[in-house]
């Protein structure tokens, strides 16, 4: 009988995504999934280390294993992610269960380490195995693992990895190391064969997925067929995130491109252009502006004013009328006075954003903001994420409600959770429809007059 792996994922969807990778090295090397922690051999904890939630959430679920690593010796404890990166050695000595600790970057190592373990070794093991190596090597961990998909619609593709912008509050380039693109073609071959397989929905996945191609050509070898240069083909070593679009937008089968996240500050207008041009590319950006005061945003490294950042949004609007806006917003950052806070209010009433997500500034170990004075109580980070997310929420629900009435186009996902006899889907914009409908429809974009707005999602019927 196979071993059985089970993996638990806090975190971004880079995260989830990295999930993938790694239940695709368990499965090429012949492990099953299991139903959850109670008949796996090895259990796999992907952490996340943005925000001290997180965190916590990661320690009290360590915490519980502890009991089954008890009942049974024979099971191995390994911890991925942002955590394992950060804490590397700190963990055996606080959790002495935990049999093998990787980074991020060392997704790629699991597999000498399924090697081991499938081995002879059964009973309790006292061999501790860490790989944390972080290098900005852009050659390294850019390899095309296996991956085992969540969906069957929709799928994530990673084009970029790491990040190099240091925005004074964040973790990221210390967990995810510097900014590295990965290679035209092995992007390219993944998508092809993703279409292939009957996937239409492609999500491209990068912190800043605009810099992409940034020192491509001093990293990667120019890669056929898109070393052509000259009309049709474009160099390698100049491809940047438009060109990349339009080679995408190329392969055939695939009905939507979407990607996350951008930078405010490399949004360029050739992009912009390019997302106008191109039917396929969703109507939905995610640009997140952190705060709608200058000297906030200074202080956090994000390199815009707030001016600047509305000129990008009044260009994309002008350029596509419809387009659905996102944005991220951080409540509490060091030194943050209430007029601060009432300017990220107002940009929040100027921008009518489509959806946020908030959050109260979190202390991260080895970032820039760590040293800054004023740090703000809990007390008031919470009441201004509360008062936020208000705000938000209002705008949100009337952005919902005039949408009632309209007929919008949605790719069919799968049956709804809630209700079985129901279908759920999202529009180009990426707001949640669900709907009466058979699942030969998955997969399909249909058209559904929208009749109900609610706060989180839309209520539909199909337009034959
Ligand atoms: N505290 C609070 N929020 C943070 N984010 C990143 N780091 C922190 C932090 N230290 C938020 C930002 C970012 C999103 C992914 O998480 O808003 O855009
Ligand atoms: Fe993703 Fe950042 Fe969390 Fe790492 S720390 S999992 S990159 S959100």
């Amino acid at each position: 009988m196979s071993k059985k792996f089970h993996i638990h994922t806090f975190g971004c969807q880079m995260n989830v995504h990295d999930s993938e990778k790694i239940a695709g090295m368990f499965s090429e090397s012949g492990y099953a999934e299991a139903h959850g922690v109670n008949d796996a051999d090895v259990i796999v904890i992907n952490t996340c280390s943005i925000r001290e939630k997180a965190e916590q959430k990661f320690y009290s679920e360590l915490g519980r294993l502890k009991h089954f690593k008890d009942r049974d010796p024979k099971l191995r404890i390994a911890v991925a992610g942002c955590i394992a990166q950060q804490k590397g050695s700190g963990l055996f000595k606080r959790f002495p269960y935990v049999d093998f600790i990787f980074g991020p970057q060392n997704i790629d190592s699991l597999e000498k380490w399924i090697g081991q373990e499938s081995g002879v070794r059964s009973q309790k093991s006292d061999n501790k195995t860490q790989i944390t190596e972080l290098t900005d090597n852009p050659e390294h961990s850019i390899k095309n693992l296996p991956v085992k998909r969540e969906g069957r619609v929709s799928a994530w593709v990673s084009i970029m990895y790491g990040c190099d912008n240091f925005c004074s509050y964040c973790v990221v380039p210390y967990t995810r190391g510097r900014e590295r693109s990965r290679q035209v073609s092995d992007i390219m071959t993944e998508i092809t064969e993703l279409s292939a397989q009957g996937f239409k929905e492609i999500t491209l996945l990068g912190q800043n997925v605009n810099s992409y191609g940034k020192n491509l050509n001093e990293t990667n070898p120019p890669s056929p067929p898109f070393d052509k240069g000259g009309q049709g083909g474009f160099a390698n070593q100049n491809i940047d995130f438009s060109d990349l679009l339009k080679a995408i937008h190329e392969v055939n089968g695939l009905k939507r491109i979407r990607f996350v996240t951008s930078h405010p500050r490399d949004l360029s207008k050739k992009l912009i252009r390019t997302m106008q041009d191109l039917p396929n590319v969703c109507e939905h950006i995610h640009l997140p502006v952190q705060s709608g005061s200058d000297r906030i945003l200074s202080l956090m490294n994000r390199g815009y004013t707030f001016k600047q950042y509305k000129e990008k949004i009044d260009a994309l609007r002008s350029a596509m009328p419809d387009i659905a806006i996102t944005t991220d917003i951080i409540t509490g950052f060091p030194g943050e006075d209430e007029q601060d806070f009432e300017l990220t209010m107002n940009a929040l009433r100027e921008i009518e954003y489509d959806g946020i997500f908030a959050f109260k500034y979190s202390r991260r170990q080895d970032t820039a903001a760590v040293n800054l004075p004023e740090h703000l109580n809990e007390k008031t980070k919470s009441e201004r994420l509360a008062r936020v997310l208000d705000l938000q929420a209002e705008i949100t629900f009337r952005k919902n409600i005039e949408l009632e009435g309209k007929i919008l186009e949605v790719l069919v996902e799968g049956a709804s959770e809630t209700d079985k006899d129901k279908l759920t889907g999202r529009t180009g914009s990426n707001k949640i429809v669900n709907f009466y409908g058979g699942l030969e429809l998955m997969g399909t974009l249909v058209n559904v007059r929208i009749l109900e707005a609610k706060q989180h999602s839309l209520n539909g019927e199909v337009i034959p």
